[in-house]
């Protein structure tokens, strides 16, 4: 529940996207919001803060900033991402490891720096933003699916280790979302896949963002992989 100033809120990935819609939700909700951006500042009516998920000096500095301003971070969303699909066999190794150390090393930075605030409050509420491809497979994202899966596996790691602290970390599985991101496909593409999706469309920013808001709101929801897919994942 939001206290009488809300709650202090941080998206990372915040300036378009998945991420731009859930710290909307948020300053809509009331709470203080802060979001980070790594090359270009969101005109927006919340709090915004440059780092590179890839930077561990970066992240600390971007915590810094924000506890200034907002205090402690309580509720953190984990939603900074990359792609770069490939055949496995044309995979560089380079391409390989920067999408794990933006999409699962970089969330690794990001919540560990935030336990040191949850851990003094006993209370935190951590999101991770992962994919319906963590479970599925996708062919030519041998790295992005590695790297969300990886995120499952953080999470529910995490949710046990300060589950009794008052700190619950879950997982939303976004399906094809109309961002940037799904812009890069082909036409041909997004057909394929949209035939795959049992409501029969691409989901938006504000369908991950509804997701993301409940599970900050939960008490007793930890380790789970909530998927906001259109039923694409079902059954995995
Ligand atoms: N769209 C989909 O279909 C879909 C489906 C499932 C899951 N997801 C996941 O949802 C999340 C958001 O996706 P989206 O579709 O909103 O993507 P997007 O429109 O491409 O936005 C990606 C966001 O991540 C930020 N980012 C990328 N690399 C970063 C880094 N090294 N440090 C800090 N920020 C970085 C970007 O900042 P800049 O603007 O500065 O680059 C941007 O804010 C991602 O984790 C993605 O994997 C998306």
């Amino acid at each position: 529940m939001a206290g009488e100033q809300g709650r202090s809120v941080l998206v990372t990935g915040g300036n378009r996207g998945i991420g731009l819609e859930v710290a909307r939700r948020f300053v809509r909700e009331g709470d203080r919001v802060a979001a980070t951006y790594r090359t270009s500042a969101p005109e927006e009516n919340f709090l915004a803060v440059q780092c590179d998920v890839t930077s561990s000096a970066d992240v600390d500095q971007a915590f810094k900033e924000v506890e200034a301003a907002h205090g402690n971070v309580e509720v953190l969303i984990v939603n900074a991402g990359i792609n770069d699909d490939q055949l496995l066999l044309r995979m560089s190794e380079e391409s390989f490891t920067s999408v794990l150390d933006t999409n699962l090393t970089g969330a690794f930075r990001v919540v560990k720096r935030s336990l040191k605030g949850m851990l003094r409050a006993k209370h935190g509420r951590i999101i991770l933003i992962s994919s319906a491809v963590a479970l599925r497979g996708e062919a030519g994202q041998a790295n992005y699916a590695a790297s969300k899966a990886g995120l499952i596996g953080l999470a529910r790691s995490l949710a046990r280790e300060y589950g009794s602290r008052g700190i619950t970390v879950n997982v939303v599985a976004p399906g094809l979302t109309a961002t940037d991101m799904s812009q890069a496909l082909t036409e041909e593409q997004r057909d394929e896949l949209v035939r795959q999706i049992p409501v029969g469309r691409l989901g938006n920013p504000a369908e991950i963002a509804s997701a993301v808001h409940f599970l900050a709101g939960q008490s007793y929801i930890t380790g789970a992989v909530i998927p906001v897919d259109g039923g694409a994942g079902m059954g995995h």
